[in-house]
């Protein structure tokens, strides 16, 4: 984590090895460039024409300078276009954030200060674009290194310091580090090798966090999950030598009479396919196939610090899909917790067969006012949304309107697809209630699978978060990398945030 001060005084005067100016298109230098362009106006003039430097979005100058007998930068970066209502979105703001941090580190600078632009020009207040600030600062330096032996490919920027703000920004740093460190733990989790984090190693990651930040937590072992009826989370650790777990983790108000919100995040810690084994290509990324988990998991760990005044439980069922002599087959019928039994016709389709369980134990043992699941479910999901976006299933309009606001606050994208009953079908069964995948006729893989899940949740309020196109690599992105992206810890904090 970065450490992140203020400073009354102007850019000038620290010690920041690089000085970061946000810079709107077709701007005006002398109010944007601050005190360090008045003194160097027409060669810093030159510089910016010669280089065609006009603040776009995604450019970027730097500007060696010295201050002090000590090498620095200035760098200015690049805002892009206001909209037609006169603001800059504040996705510009995030994105040219991301730019100056990863170009600052590039310089290998390990302190920089940010001239933090005037929030009126993004509509926003000054706390809120302080606390993005620092959130995508965090993000954009994060870098899953500790496997990398060679120091020359490591590199940590350690400092920021803001300037010319005018309020207090105490609470904003606070909640913007909070969050950024939950949506840097999930991205390390993910980015672990799946052989180093296992269900039972995850569900120690849980028990650490519900310590730490004074959550209550139940773990069931594979033991228990059989015992407790939960067919479809043993049938699919069945194929593996390593123990499945169910993870509950409660968090609760103080507030007398709040409501209860669940989510449940698949975490699938390696998905190989099972019996029906993926190709060699489509598994080479499958450890982020528990990205779900991890996101519900500090998302408990950033409410547990930000408390809302609602309760919140996040539940995670955790296994290994591997093929072996133990392992279920196609053709397989499943038991669940609720009662209902599953066709396995592909045991690739994995993740709806244990979130199953948990749908039906999250509606039926917690009475949430509402259930929102969160899994890397499906390939089809690439094609339908892309990197981009977290496709959202749901036939509750309330539910997904409060999903659309919170994604509005966050900058986490999220597309709706249609949730239509015509689809109802391709999940029929002639062996059992329901079967694991949809049949071929009816396509859209990625709507059918909310058809299956939604046998579980009863008359629960309940949308379903398909992430499986942005968990990880997602490409031109300032603030990430290759590798997991973290999506949906911030959409999952802000939603209970915002509950009224
Ligand atoms: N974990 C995968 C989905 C996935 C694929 C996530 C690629 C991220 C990137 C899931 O368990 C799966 O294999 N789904 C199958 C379902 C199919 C058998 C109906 C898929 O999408 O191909
Ligand atoms: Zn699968
Ligand atoms: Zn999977």
């Amino acid at each position: 984590m970065i450490s992140v001060r203020v400073t009354q005084g102007s850019s000038n005067h620290t010690k920041a090895e690089a000085t970061i100016y946000f810079v709107p298109e077709s701007f005006d230098f002398a109010q944007y460039c601050g005190e360090f362009a008045k003194s160097n106006c027409s060669f810093l003039q030159q510089l910016m024409e010669k280089h065609r430097f006009t603040g776009s979005l995604g450019s970027e100058l730097a500007v060696p300078i010295e201050r002090q007998g000590v090498v620095s930068y200035a760098l200015f970066v690049g805002l892009g276009k206001a909209l037609s209502n006169g603001s800059i979105p504040v996705e510009n703001m995030r994105r040219a954030v991301g730019t100056a941090i990863k170009k600052s580190m590039a310089l290998k600078s390990e302190s920089c200060c940010i001239n933090v632009p005037d929030a009126g020009l993004f509509g926003v207040s000054e706390g809120y674009l302080v606390e993005q600030i620092v959130i995508i600062s965090n993000m954009a330096s994060y870098h899953f290194n500790e496997f990398i032996t060679d120091a020359n490919k490591k590199f940590s920027l350690f400092e920021i310091v803001l300037c010319g703000t005018a309020g207090d920004c105490t609470e904003s740093i606070k909640r913007g580090e909070i969050i950024a460190k939950g949506v840097n733990t999930a991205r390390h989790w993910i980015d672990l090798p799946p052989s180093d984090l296992t269900p039972p190693q995850l569900a120690d990651k849980a028990r650490a966090i519900a310590k730490e930040y004074g959550l209550a937590i139940e773990v069931f072992d594979e033991k228990k999950v059989n015992s407790m009826g939960m067919g479809g989370l043993a049938g699919v650790a069945r194929g593996s030598d390593n123990d499945c777990q169910f993870v509950i983790l409660r968090y609760t108000t103080a507030k007398k009479d709040a409501p209860t919100l669940c989510f449940v995040g698949k975490g699938i810690t390696f998905d190989s396919g099972g019996l029906s084994l993926k190709p060699a290509q489509s598994m080479e990324t499958m450890k982020e196939d528990m990205a779900g988990a991890a996101a519900v998991i500090t998302a408990m760990q950033i409410i547990a610090q930000l408390k809302p005044d609602v309760n919140v439980i996040g539940i995670t069922p955790l296994a290994e899909n591997l093929p072996s002599g133990k392992a279920i087959m196609p053709g397989d019928i499943l038991n669940f917790y609720n009662g209902k039994t599953a066709e396995v016709k592909n045991t690739d389709a994995e993740g709806r067969l244990i979130l199953a369980d948990a749908l039906a134990y999250a509606s039926l043992e917690c009475k949430p006012d509402m259930i929102i699941d969160i899994a890397t479910l499906t390939g089809a999901c690439t094609v339908a949304v892309g990197p981009f976006y977290i496709a959202m299933v749901s036939q509750h309009e309330e539910l997904k309107e409060r999903v659309k606001a919170s994604s509005r606050a966050t900058g986490e994208r999220v597309w709706e697809l249609p949730m239509d009953e015509d689809y109802r079908k391709a999940v029929a069964s002639d062996v059992a209630d329901v079967a694991n995948i949809g049949a071929s006729q009816y396509r859209a893989s990625t709507i059918t699978p909310a058809f299956f899940l939604q046998e579980f949740v009863g008359q629960t309020p309940w949308v379903h978060l398909d992430i499986g196109s942005s968990a990880y690599n997602t490409p031109d992105i300032s603030y990430l990398r290759p590798g997991a992206t973290g999506v949906g810890v911030r959409l999952l904090v802000d939603i209970a945030l915002q509950w009224r």
